[in-house]
């Protein structure tokens, strides 16, 4: 149960103490006894019998781990949950979303390979496809995700190696077609990768998506104390990413994959509860004089409110609106929140708001930030695990002195936001 790591041979001298501090005992549990919460291999090698056996790990011809880049058992398990929840074989996880996504792309895309990307894709997504993926030669089309026209039309015309898209979308929460997305990706030989961090890990699963990726920052860790990103798929597809996967040397460390594996065991609650708040959030502020619309997906007004019923049982923590007054009275809104912290990230035990000065969309023409939709006004909330009295009267004293701001010359400002500012 306990000794140094390799036995000593009979007779040799004992090993000195600045030795046995770099060699302490090992302690493994007997046969039939194991604790209730996984340890966490904080380890970064793993060590076999024999060159032979390592050899023979290396090269897949038997279990086991190595070196914590390739594999940690920790990690590991962090991902068998995340694929089990999202319904697919298997998944990879790294040290954030956005390292989600970039890894994800770069091992399913060539040169000479067509992605089609949406205007309303997470801005450092979209980076990653435009100013990234550019370099190596891979060339991309950027639509609306409303656009279904378009993209069919893309699809019949450009070979497309895969289609990337958010549903609902961030900030401004519009709902894909999962449906008909998949179903064109397919008809057209292209792989659909669908960043569901918006929707969690038990939604979408039955539609017939290639890969998702999700940013484990948020509803994972909840407690918005760690980070962490993952990309879920079919078998054949992980295989196929996980040679080039730990290339880039951005691997969860077991530390944060032991930290989220303990934040889903509140998962269901957490998720659950915050979009019952979101609802009941979304439907105050529909009702207030000074908010010119709401976009939450399970809000009846929502444009696509049947689409989202048909795909989605919850409908998130993030309620966007748009006030009147435009960006000024949204700076004054959103600088009034006491509960609200003024941040990025989403999803975790805490509120947040971002105002429209912190989601301008840098890197589209006018044109493309219109089809986007965030307006001068346009706020995003994040609900968290508040009182809902609470978070309620904060809104109202906010939404107050937003309104006397409206009273200035700042009010009534309708046009979309301008790019680059
Ligand atoms: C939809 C979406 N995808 C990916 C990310 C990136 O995640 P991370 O911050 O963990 O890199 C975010 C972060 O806000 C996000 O909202």
């Amino acid at each position: 149960m306990s000794g140094p790591r390799k036995s000593q041979p009979e007779g040799a001298r004992p090993l000195r103490r600045e030795t046995r501090v770099n060699h302490p005992p090992q302690v493994e549990l007997p046969p039939g006894n194991r604790p209730l919460t996984p340890p966490i291999y904080q380890s970064v090698k793993y060590e076999f019998e024999s060159i032979d056996e390592t050899l023979r790990a290396l090269t897949g011809q038997r279990p086991g781990f190595f070196y914590s880049r390739s594999g940690n058992p920790t990690v590991r398990q962090l991902e068998l949950l995340l694929a089990d929840l999202q319904g697919r074989d298997d998944a990879l996880a790294c040290a954030s979303g956005v390292n989600a996504v970039a890894q994800t792309l770069f091992a399913l895309t060539s040169a000479g390979d067509h992605v089609l990307c949406f205007v309303e894709t997470y801005g450092p997504t979209r980076q990653i496809i435009r100013r990234f993926l550019a370099r190596f030669g891979v060339r991309h089309t950027l639509l609306s995700i409303d656009d279904l026209a378009g993209i069919e039309r893309t699809l019949a015309t450009v070979p497309t190696r895969l289609v990337f898209f958010e549903s609902p979308t961030n900030p401004v929460t519009k709902v894909a077609d999962l449906a008909a997305m998949t179903r064109l990706a397919r008809a057209h030989g292209a792989l659909t990768v669908l960043d569901n961090t918006f929707a969690g890990f038990h939604q979408h699963g039955e539609y017939d998506v290639d890969v998702f990726v999700h940013s484990l920052t948020k509803y994972a860790a909840g407690t918005g104390d760690v980070m962490g990103g993952v990309a879920i798929a079919r078998q054949e597809l992980i295989q196929g990413m996980r040679p080039d996967w730990g290339l880039f040397g951005a691997q969860l460390d077991p530390h944060a994959a032991f930290m989220l594996t303990r934040g889903m065991k509140t998962y269901f609650l957490r998720y659950r509860a915050q979009c019952a708040a979101a609802l009941e959030v979304a439907g105050f502020l529909a009702a207030h004089g000074v908010v010119e619309r709401v976009r939450y997906p399970g809000l009846p007004s929502h444009p696509q409110a049947a689409l989202a019923r048909t795909q989605m049982r919850e409908f998130g923590s993030v309620v966007t609106f748009d006030l009147q007054g435009g960006a000024e009275a949204a700076r004054r809104f959103a600088e009034a929140l006491q509960l609200f912290a003024v941040t990025a990230s989403l999803g975790s035990t805490e509120s947040l708001v971002l105002p429209p000065q912190m989601m301008r969309p840098k890197d589209l023409t006018p044109e493309q930030a219109a089809w986007s939709d965030i307006r001068p006004g346009t706020v995003r909330l994040s609900i968290g695990l508040e009182d809902l009295d609470d978070l309620r009267a904060d809104l109202a004293q906010a939404l107050e002195v937003a309104a006397a701001a409206g009273d200035g010359t700042a009010r009534g400002s309708g046009a979309p936001a301008p790019t680059g500012a």
